[in-house]
């Protein structure tokens, strides 16, 4: 269930950054570097750290990865700090480089700052602090910031909390930052709008973080800040939290938090994706348990039920999503549709919020989202709400953004995904969005009770379906071998796994770099034919039960031409496998369920291709984990 509240954020071209900080009795440059490290995710073109020992203060920032920021301090690095910050980067303004990234430091050398997200209105501020004498290395907002919160501490005299404070008001933006005052080495201040900020309280230690990871193994105590409030964290004395606005008094929150270390590590696996991958039974059980009820033969979700007069009066849902989220909703307009018998359309968030879409009261919009961050997702949840539509958001971020944004909703229960070709996250959102299919198609009548009984069935056979799935692991890798230099790759599916076929293409472009298309089967002579030769390689999901003869036919098409057909079939397929090149097994399921299983061969098909090509495979390039930009 999600919490329903509303954010006032201003989203706009935020940054997608990590942030990390320390102040206790340790030293702070283990823990903020292995912070970095697991944040790395939100981005990676380059990286820094500042850290302060009550004398002296050294930043040390580099172009690159953490572990070139590792490298470059081992040379630099000469203080041992009890209070450090640091910060990976993900630039949209500006090219990744030494002086433009973070921290900055103050003029007078006194303030240090991180900064995840951007400063709107930096370049007026910034006339206005020349005039005043200040001057600035960088080309960044939050240089600016730095120094206008000093410009403030030096006009008004006030505190560096206060001084924080004073200069939020002024800026438009979003922002969650960290700063010090070399003269108050026992205080750290933060403070959020739009990105996230989590505090982790040890015993007379505080640790600062985008999100949990960095300081799971010190606490499992966590303040979430909310927007539009400013912490300041001294040690030897309780933290005080107030809202920038007016200043008012907020009771800190100390939540106890339920992810595990071994949740956030790779646990022997060489890749986070490929562990992501292996996860998926789990993660697609820990989804559906507690809402499968198949003794009492009901579906129980509490985001539903208490609005199922809005599903059931709905004219039509309106799927909302980017990215793999986006063919997870694909997915989910078959399962409606066919189960439940409610229109479903599926929109890309970013073409959504532009083009002016028809959307009224008694249309029902579903948001999906991993992170909860996406920014044209959050964005096409608010023009929803401001056109009066119901909103219900599936995340896997537990208190991300769009959770709270929604009216109501289901979190998958994936665990955090860290690699950033999303896995599990695709296979838990299709197990919630067939649950609400399937709730919803029993509150209509449109399903009979002994099919909603099979289907009840069948979903709890998942998770032991795809770790036999799973089992092809070694074929797979033998195939990737083979096809790991094509230029190009096409996947085909009909049906429900014309959406698996996209979702292949994706998963291979992303982390390969090789170029990829996925195409409804049938479409395949309206064009794309004329592509195959017999350089091209072609994944075609050709199981049992989705179109079986059709995808045959399309296959004899493709063998004509002299493609190369890596066939994904049901266990025991003869006719596929007289005319493919190479075919995968999977255990045959409903079609309704299939694309839970035909998606992880693909995946571990990219996977293989990408780790034989040298690839960062959890970190390809240009891409991060959140996409909190527009
Ligand atoms: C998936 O592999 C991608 N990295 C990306 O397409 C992702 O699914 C998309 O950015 C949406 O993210 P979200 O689910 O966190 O909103």
């Amino acid at each position: 269930m999600l919490v329903l509240f509303i954010l006032h954020t201003n989203t706009k071209n935020k940054f997608m950054c990590g942030i990390v900080g320390y102040i206790g009795q340790r030293e702070a440059y283990p823990i903020v570097i292995e912070g970095l490290k697991r944040l790395e995710y939100r981005g990676y073109d380059s990286a820094g750290i500042a850290l302060y020992d009550g004398t002296n203060l050294k930043v040390c920032k580099t172009k690159g990865k953490v572990s070139d920021l590792e490298k470059r301090s081992e040379e630099e690095i000469t203080t041992i700090g009890n209070i450090g910050i640091g910060h990976t980067r993900w630039a949209t303004h500006g090219v990744p480089n030494d002086v433009n990234s973070h921290p900055h430091v103050s003029n007078s050398g006194n303030l240090v700052i991180i900064h995840n997200g951007i400063i709107e209105n930096y370049e007026s501020l910034k006339k206005e602090l020349i005039t005043r004498g200040y001057s600035f290395k960088s080309e960044t907002d939050t240089e600016v910031l730095i120094n206008l919160i000093e410009d403030v501490q030096k006009q008004e005299g006030v505190k560096l909390g206060k001084a924080v404070q004073i200069a939020l008001n002024q800026v438009i933006g979003a922002y969650a930052i960290a700063v010090f005052d070399k003269n108050r080495p026992d205080e750290v201040v933060v403070a959020r709008l739009g990105s996230p900020l989590a505090i982790g309280i040890g015993e007379n230690e505080f640790f600062i973080a985008s999100d949990a990871s960095p300081f799971l193994e010190y606490t499992k105590n966590a303040i979430y800040l909310e927007d539009e409030e400013l912490a300041i964290i001294h040690l030897n004395k309780e933290i005080k939290i107030r809202k920038i606005q007016d200043d008012s008094l907020v009771d800190p929150y100390i939540q106890e938090l339920q992810i595990n270390l071994e949740q956030i590590e790779k646990n022997g696996f060489d890749h986070f994706m490929l562990k992501e991958i292996h996860e998926q039974p789990k993660a697609i059980t820990d989804t559906y348990r507690g809402r499968l009820l198949r003794n009492e033969a009901i579906i129980k979700m509490a985001g539903v039920e208490d609005n199922m007069k809005k599903f059931l009066n709905a004219n039509r849902i309106i799927i909302v999503a980017c990215g793999t989220s986006w063919h997870a909703g694909l997915v989910a307009e078959y399962i409606f549709e066919d189960l439940a018998r409610i229109p479903v359309e599926v929109e890309y968030a970013s073409e959504f919020r532009y083009r002016n879409p028809i959307i009224t009261e008694k249309d029902v919009v579903i948001a999906i989202s991993q992170s909860g961050e996406t920014a044209d997702t959050l964005a096409a949840i608010k023009l929803a709400k401001s056109k009066g539509a119901f909103v219900f958001g599936v995340c896997n971020v537990v208190g991300s953004s769009i959770a709270r944004e929604s009216d109501a909703g289901a979190y998958t229960h994936a665990g955090p995904e860290i690699g950033v070709a999303s896995t599990k996250a695709f296979t838990t959102q299709i197990t919630v969005l067939t649950l609400i299919a399937l709730r919803l198609a029993r509150a209509k009548g449109t399903i009979s009770s002994s099919d909603f009984r099979t289907h009840m069935l069948e979903l709890e056979l998942i998770p032991k379906k795809v770790e036999q799935a799973l089992k092809s692991d070694k074929l797979i890798a033998e195939i990737a071998d083979i096809y790991k230099n094509s230029r190009n790759c096409l996947y085909l599916g009909r049906g429900y796994n014309f959406p698996v076929a996209l979702e292949g293409a994706l998963k291979l472009k992303e982390i390969s770099y090789i170029h990829a298309e996925g195409y409804p089967a049938a479409e395949m002579k309206h064009g794309p034919i004329a592509l195959i030769d017999e350089n091209m390689p072609i994944v075609v999901i050709a199981t049992k039960k989705g179109h079986y003869e059709k995808v045959v036919s399309n296959i004899q098409e493709i063998k004509s031409r002299k493609g190369k057909i890596i066939g994904i079939v049901t266990e025991g397929d003869e006719q596929v496998r007289a005319l493919a090149d190479h075919v995968i097994e999977v255990p045959e399921t409903l079609e309704s369920l299939s694309p839970l299983i035909t998606t992880i061969p693909l995946q571990l098909l990219s996977y293989h291709i990408a780790v034989l090509l040298g690839k960062n495979v959890d970190q390809p390039r240009n891409l991060a984990k959140s996409v909190t930009v527009e």
